[in-house]
């Protein structure tokens, strides 16, 4: 028999509609497109355009959310649901709710220590937080600020096999429950909001946290610097053109000065010294490997003793070889429609993973999820559990950890009200017959 949690959605409504009755509307709208505008009036343009962004025209980002559109939730009745147990187990893991926050890089865009007021939300919602490579803080320091609530930690494979062992083994020490290797993003896709901006976060120091925070990764910079390795860049400024010029001097102070912030270390010390600068360019040569194969993948069983979660399959061919590789999940992933244009909808590769590799393995989702009705929908179509990406960084910028908190909180709390409503009184019980293809 399940025991039934405090019921999510109706405390989630009456914490909104209490304030609302004398007249406080939410700070973190619980509509999708509403969130979107209000988070995207609370940042930069460069922070919206690396957030929201996407590869080429945009058709995967709306092929992820037009197969949501293709299926319909068929709501069964009498069923005296009046109690519902949200909670499951992925890879060992338990989870309040079958919901993880996707890894997300350079958030500090949006807020400062921005890894810290994500941890902080996840775990006031009891959420864990799967750290991304490219944070923006240290992940010995946002383990801390998940207080308890469990964490996975997800790797960019470099080419300094020295650092790929250092991350993995940080991840381990800092108490990390599984290892999400993230597959898709050898290389950064064309994106075409931060090409029209000339906008790379991590030129400019953002997101590089976890490599300026490890001994390997300095001890290559301190290397390199010492071998005197790699002058100024060529910038492309065409000197009979003065106001490009003083523009690009004023940029250059700007990225000089954002770089000093971010690198370990006071300001000023840093502003003298050439070692953030070699950071940023180690940083850009070596985080991650374009030759990435299934051989790098089969040394991770002697390498870690952490689950191993491969992040970005799509197709079933290669989901069956990792199972039979020994992969212990996969995360049916487009990366949110940021690598490839034109690529497949996440949920429909899920539906097409889910029949190769068959009911037993662990496959989560994400990219296009946005509603705890999505969610109830990628569940019945076979996910594990799904992972949360821009909504949260949505509300990581409306009210920092407090927006985290209510976007989760938004999602949980749509899900439970929709199982209850629908007649499913456990995870398990969000099944296939409960969908039908939409007319
Ligand atoms: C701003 C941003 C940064 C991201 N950084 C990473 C990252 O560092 N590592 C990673 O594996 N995925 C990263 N992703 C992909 C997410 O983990 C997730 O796959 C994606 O956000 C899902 O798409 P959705 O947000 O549209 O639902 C990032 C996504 C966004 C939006």
């Amino acid at each position: 028999m399940t025991v039934p949690q405090p019921a999510r959605g109706r405390a989630r409504q009456d914490s909104i509609y209490r304030p609302g009755a004398l007249g406080i509307a939410p700070l973190v709208p619980t509509e999708v497109t509403a969130l979107e505008r209000r988070a995207r009036a609370a940042m930069s343009r460069k922070a919206w355009a690396y957030i929201a962004g996407g590869a080429g025209s945009g058709a995967t980002m709306r092929a992820n959310r037009e197969a949501f559109d293709r299926w319909r939730v068929v709501p069964r009745m009498l069923h005296a649901t009046s109690g519902r147990d949200l909670r499951t187990t992925v890879l060992g893991t338990d989870l309040a709710a079958p919901l993880l926050l996707a890894p997300v890089g350079a958030a500090g865009l949006v807020v400062d220590d921005a890894d810290l007021r994500i941890a902080e939300g996840a775990h006031a919602s009891g959420i864990p937080y799967v750290f991304s490579c490219q944070g923006s803080c240290p992940m010995e320091e946002t383990a801390q600020a998940m207080a308890g609530t469990p964490f996975w930690y997800q790797l960019y494979w470099s080419t300094d096999e020295e650092l790929v062992d250092s991350m993995i083994g940080r991840a381990e020490a800092a108490g990390a429950r599984a290892l999400v290797v993230t597959l898709d993003t050898t290389m950064l896709g064309w994106r075409t909001e931060d090409l029209d901006l000339g906008s790379l976060p991590f030129a400019r120091g953002e997101g590089i946290a976890q490599y300026t925070s490890d001994p390997r990764f300095m001890e290559i910079v301190r290397e390199r610097l010492a071998a005197g390795a790699r002058s100024a860049q060529p910038l492309g400024i065409d000197p009979r053109k003065p106001l490009q010029a003083a523009r690009a001097a004023k940029g250059g102070l700007a990225t000089l000065l954002s770089m000093s912030r971010q690198h370990p270390g006071g300001v000023r010390d840093n502003l003298r010294s050439p070692q953030p600068r070699a950071a940023v360019e180690t940083f850009l040569d070596i985080y991650s490997n374009p030759g990435l194969s299934w051989e790098h993948i089969a040394t991770l069983r002697e390498r870690t003793s952490l689950p191993v979660v491969l992040k970005g399959i799509l197709h079933e061919d290669d989901a069956r070889k990792a199972f039979d590789m020994g992969v212990d999940a996969v995360v049916v992933s487009n990366h949110g429609g940021r690598q490839v244009d034109r690529s497949i909808a996440a949920l429909d590769a899920l539906v097409r993973v889910r029949a190769a590799v068959g009911p037993e393995p662990t496959v989560l989702m994400d990219s296009g999820v946005r509603t705890g009705a999505d969610l109830f929908v990628a569940l019945a179509l076979g996910a594990d559990a799904c992972l949360l990406g821009r909504p949260h960084v949505y509300g990581l910028a409306l009210d920092g950890a407090d927006g985290v908190s209510a976007v989760i909180d938004n999602v949980l709390g749509e899900l439970d009200l929709t199982m209850g409503l629908v007649g499913a009184a456990s995870i398990a019980d969000i099944t296939r017959d409960l969908l039908v293809p939409a007319y």
